[in-house]
């Protein structure tokens, strides 16, 4: 096989919201792509040797003093360029046409564009065809908008209130579209992004996850030779991955440490041990821990010490483990793109940073192994597929998240076996539930919550007065904001009556149906 990334679209980012879905619908298409900041430097945009480049769109101003600009070195490049939003907008500016900042006529969401010239990129596509005339259905999101063209270019379609919505200079394959086609809204964006990939950029579509698995377990038996990895396994989706790929890729060279340290789910570790130890006969090393995390978080009920004491705790375990293991000479991690993008600082620093990358179990930088990071490139779906493709159990790859400290910050303040237990089981019927009545796919995150607080009920003829549990399911895209999922009531009286019949130790189950913000996902 040719190197997979032998064919490669750049993308510039402008601090667009949806940058990275750009990457991923590229992605998909079955093109190698990264994502760089605007201010990369013209020598990096050199060695890059892309088949293509695409310009994403950006919160700022084309109109204003020192809004970011695009890499003069990529404007001389003679591979095609698609500008999106601030992409075409910084493209026309630079390439001697006008930009107006234009509030009155600013479109926010759905609009219609009328296809007046006919150009590669959008030959037959098209939503509706009236008159003889095509449209396309599309997604907007701005306030400037381009009022006069560069040399060479011509207007290919227009909106109400972009009368350059599409714009395109054929001959040098520069194209510029005022809308968004990575978002789902634009009904014809996949097919626009992959128009512009595999025809107008000339690329084969070799990105897929067969290629994608043969690709990496070649670089890591060559990375690695003949010595020993050492990977936490957490029984989450990327370690998970990293585990199958590198057990793949080199077999008995790989030793993987499960912590379990009493704050996981009803079956966990026994599940973890399960699909690695026993059916894919990966070397699983698991330390019980479950003791030495409840006595250090006894008497601990703030959230932030639960996290540093859980946080310092699995360090010490895990090193002690590695130090058992003297032939390691790699530690494995499972970064995944989405971390290495939010932690790229700028090369000028005038793209600013997201957030500093912490990275999975939060390990320590300082040990003497060399890093292994074999997902370092790719985007969750893509870790998801792979997972499968390596003889993950489906369930497993599209788990919900699940935060490190576990059960450590759903149950509200002191940590103690007792309350755990009852956790788990209450967890376990709400979770059984929600895969029951296929809604366990249809919420980003689901979880039970348990609250050290006493309440009155009544079974049979007795008053009892027992714990309260609540149910947190929620949508959202990117863990940033959320809104509570609207669950059926008659899922959730069901969950409810199971709950309370069964755990005698529960005497009320209540939904939360905070959004995140004022909320947060987890309570704690
Ligand atoms: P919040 O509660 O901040 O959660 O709205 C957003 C997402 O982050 C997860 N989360 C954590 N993950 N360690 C983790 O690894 C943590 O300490 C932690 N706290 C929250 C949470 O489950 C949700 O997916």
């Amino acid at each position: 096989m040719a190197d997979l990334h032998d064919q490669r679209i750049l993308i510039i980012d402008f601090g667009g919201q949806t940058t990275q879905l750009i990457a991923r619908r590229v992605r998909e298409a079955g093109v190698y792509c990264e994502i760089h900041p605007w201010d990369i430097s013209n020598e990096a945009v050199a060695q890059y040797r892309a088949s293509g480049v695409i310009l994403s769109g950006g919160p700022e101003s084309v109109t204003q003093a020192n809004s970011p600009t695009i890499p003069s070195a990529i404007l001389t490049l003679e591979v095609p360029i698609l500008g999106i939003c601030y992409g075409m907008q910084a493209m026309v500016n630079q390439l001697g046409g006008e930009v107006q900042a234009q509030a009155a006529h600013s479109e926010f969401g759905y609009a219609k564009v009328e296809l007046v010239a006919d150009t590669p990129l959008f030959l037959d596509l098209r939503d509706e065809r009236n008159n003889d005339t095509d449209y396309l259905d599309v997604w907007m999101s701005h306030g400037d908008r381009v009022e006069s063209l560069p040399d060479g270019f011509e207007r290919v379609g227009t909106s109400e209130n972009a009368p350059m919505a599409i714009i395109a200079n054929t001959q040098a394959q520069r194209y510029g579209i005022q809308f968004h086609p990575e978002v789902t809204h634009t009904v014809q964006g996949e097919q626009i992004l992959k128009r512009f990939v595999l025809d107008i950029c000339g690329c084969d579509g070799l990105w897929n996850a067969g290629n994608i698995i043969e690709d990496a377990i070649t670089r890591i038996r060559k990375q690695v030779g003949k010595e020993e990895v050492l990977l936490g396994l957490s029984g989450g989706v990327d370690s998970s991955v990293v585990a199958a790929m590198l057990h793949e890729a080199i077999g008995d060279q790989l030793t993987c440490v499960f912590v379990d340290n009493g704050l996981l789910r009803l079956n966990e570790g026994d599940q973890v041990m399960e699909t690695f130890a026993k059916n894919m006969g990966v070397r699983v090393i698991r330390v019980d821990a479950e003791d030495r995390f409840l006595d250090a978080l006894a008497g601990v009920s703030d959230p932030e010490r639960k996290r540093k004491i859980i946080g310092n705790l699995f360090v010490e375990i895990f090193e002690q483990e590695a130090a058992k293991l003297v032939n390691a000479n790699w530690l494995a991690q499972g970064t995944i793109y989405p971390d290495v993008i939010e932690s790229a600082a700028s090369t000028s620093g005038s793209a600013h940073l997201i957030k500093s990358h912490h990275n999975v179990g939060g390990l320590p930088a300082n040990m003497r192994l060399k890093l292994l990071e074999p997902l370092r490139e790719l985007f969750k779906d893509e870790v998801r597929r792979i997972g499968v493709d390596l003889g993950l159990p489906p369930a497993m790859v599209q788990r919900h998240p699940f935060p490190g400290p576990g059960l450590g910050v759903r149950i509200l303040g002191e940590v103690k076996k007792e309350y755990a237990d009852i956790l788990r089981a209450a967890d376990a019927i709400f979770i059984e539930a929600l895969y029951a009545h296929d809604l366990y796919d249809k919420v980003s995150q689901a979880f039970t919550v348990f609250l050290p607080v006493k309440s009155v009920g009544v079974t049979g003829d007795g008053r009892r007065y027992d714990y309260v549990v609540a149910l947190r399911a929620v949508e959202t895209v990117d863990f940033m904001t959320a809104r509570a999922a609207r669950l059926p009531w008659d899922m959730l009286d069901e969950v409810s009556r199971n709950i309370c019949n069964s755990i005698p130790r529960i005497s009320r189950v209540s939904y939360d149906i905070s959004s995140k913000p004022p909320a947060t996902i987890e309570w704690e």
